[in-house]
């Protein structure tokens, strides 16, 4: 049960000549926040704050993060312990029950997997009628979208059921995921197989052919898993706080995750990934010295962003980027890529940024996605994949959120205000008299 801590502080708000006292909650990790619930109530005020720069929108029981100090924990575990030890579907498991599982949760849990892994036969048609060309994450919102028309079955309390529809969402994107990109290709769809654990059975899907089977690489599936892991929650980001925004009107878990991979789409958010490389390949294949990109960065007259940079919560480093830059060598080197000339410019720019004082003042350091790209290129992964590949992580996430959000006792839909700045009152005027 989610309870808020009151502490015994009290802020002091004085507005018009009268001093308002309003409560001070604190979280776990000793973070503090005013509680303005009541506040349009008994000053008749409310606060502006575009982007939700200082807004907490819910208290939650799945993340943990330190922007200041660089710290990511899922329900009290380190991201580095997690990463180094779990498979995908442990921390899946994790997130959405709060708890480690066990051998025998863990079994019951793939078993489900499994037994979901399959898409129903008219769903599959679907991928007949998008365009060659559709980008794969429009494929993938519409797909889990029509989930809903398929599994329309909506408990008073869906809570009842959410073991079966995380576990069918879970399993069926991967699926999903997968033959998006063979459909793309032309090529045959490769069916889920049950003696494959879940990165094993998706790399097969994407890769395996009648002609040329593949052959599953262990340091392969490790690099997929730790890549999932560390995109699997990150607190109250802008596609997770989509799908409790959308989830809050009581829409349906399907639904709700469809619009938080809308959201993931952006390039400010998990589009990053793909533009990052594609920046990088910018780079290379231009020849370009590639401090020309910092200026254009540094260029308050220039749009262009050094993408992979920056964060609206981590202002000393990312943890997820130390990671996943530290397997850049590791995953690069197990699978024979001696010299990628795209890491070495990430490097590079990341040197060179790290020591300007633009990137400086600014706390602008490498987010997750300045590097995942180089690790999901190397696995093969087709860069218009890249996005899918972050919502295939997040997706326990925003689940884990959506079903919090529903069993929150302090829930409201979502619903913010606004200070209106468009005209006064007007005389209405008919339409033969407007001039
Ligand atoms: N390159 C150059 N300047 C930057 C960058 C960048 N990547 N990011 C921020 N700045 C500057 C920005 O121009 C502003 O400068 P000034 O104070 O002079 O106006 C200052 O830094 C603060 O930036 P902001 O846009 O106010 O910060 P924000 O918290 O609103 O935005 C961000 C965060 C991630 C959208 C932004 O840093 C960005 O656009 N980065 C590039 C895109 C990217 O890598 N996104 C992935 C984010 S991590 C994964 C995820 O969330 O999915």
């Amino acid at each position: 049960m989610l309870m808020d801590c009151i502490s015994n502080e009290k802020a002091e708000l004085t507005l018009d000549g009268k001093t308002y006292l309003l409560p001070i909650v604190v979280g776990t990790m000793g973070e503090k926040a005013i509680d303005i619930r009541s506040l349009r109530a008994e000053t008749g005020y409310i606060t502006i704050d575009s982007g939700y720069m200082n807004t907490g929108s819910c208290s939650s029981q799945i993340t943990f993060l330190d922007g200041e100090k660089g710290i990511l924990n899922y329900r009290g575990y380190a991201i580095d312990d997690l990463a180094d030890n779990c498979s995908f579907v442990e921390v899946a498991y994790l997130l959405l029950h709060g708890s480690l599982p066990t051998r025998e949760d863990l079994r019951k849990f793939s078993v489900l997997l499994n037994c979901y892994s399959l898409i129903h036969e008219d769903m599959v048609h679907f991928f007949d009628h998008f365009p060659p060309n559709a980008a794969p994450m429009t494929i993938l919102s519409s797909m889990v979208n029509s989930l809903s028309t398929f599994y329309p079955e909506m408990n008073e309390n869906p809570l009842e059921d959410i073991d079966n529809m995380s576990a069918r969402l879970i399993s069926k994107v991967r699926t999903i995921a997968a033959f998006s990109y063979r459909k793309s290709l032309g090529a045959p769809l490769v069916m889920p197989r049950h003696d494959y654990s879940y990165c094993a059975n998706f790399l097969n899907m994407m890769f395996d052919s009648p002609v040329n089977p593949y052959v599953v690489d262990d340091d392969v599936v490790a690099a997929l898993n730790k890549l999932l892991i560390l995109h699997a929650d990150h607190e109250q980001n802008c596609s997770t706080s989509t799908v409790r925004l959308v989830g809050s009107a009581r829409v349906n878990l399907y639904a709700s995750i469809s619009a938080g991979i809308n959201a993931l789409w952006g390039p400010l958010h998990g589009g990053a990934n793909q533009a990052v490389i594609e920046m990088l390949e910018k780079i290379h294949t231009s020849g370009d010295d590639f401090k020309k990109y910092i200026d254009k960065a540094k260029d308050r007259n220039d749009p262009f962003r050094l993408v992979g940079f920056g964060h609206r919560v981590y202002k000393s480093h990312d943890p997820r980027a130390r990671i996943i830059k530290e397997a850049c060598d590791q995953v690069l080197g197990a699978l024979g890529i001696s010299n990628d000339p795209l890491l070495a410019i990430a490097k590079e720019l990341e040197a060179v940024a790290l020591k300007d004082e633009y990137f400086i003042e600014r706390n602008l350091y490498p987010n997750v996605d300045f590097y995942s790209g180089i690790i999901y290129r190397a696995l093969g992964i087709p860069q218009n994949m890249f996005t899918v590949m972050f919502a295939l992580g997040r997706l326990p996430g925003w689940i884990s959120h959506w079903t919090e959000m529903w069993g929150d006792p302090n829930w409201r839909i979502g619903r913010p205000r606004q200070i209106y700045v468009g005209p006064k009152s007007r005389e209405f005027v008919k339409i033969d008299d407007r001039k």
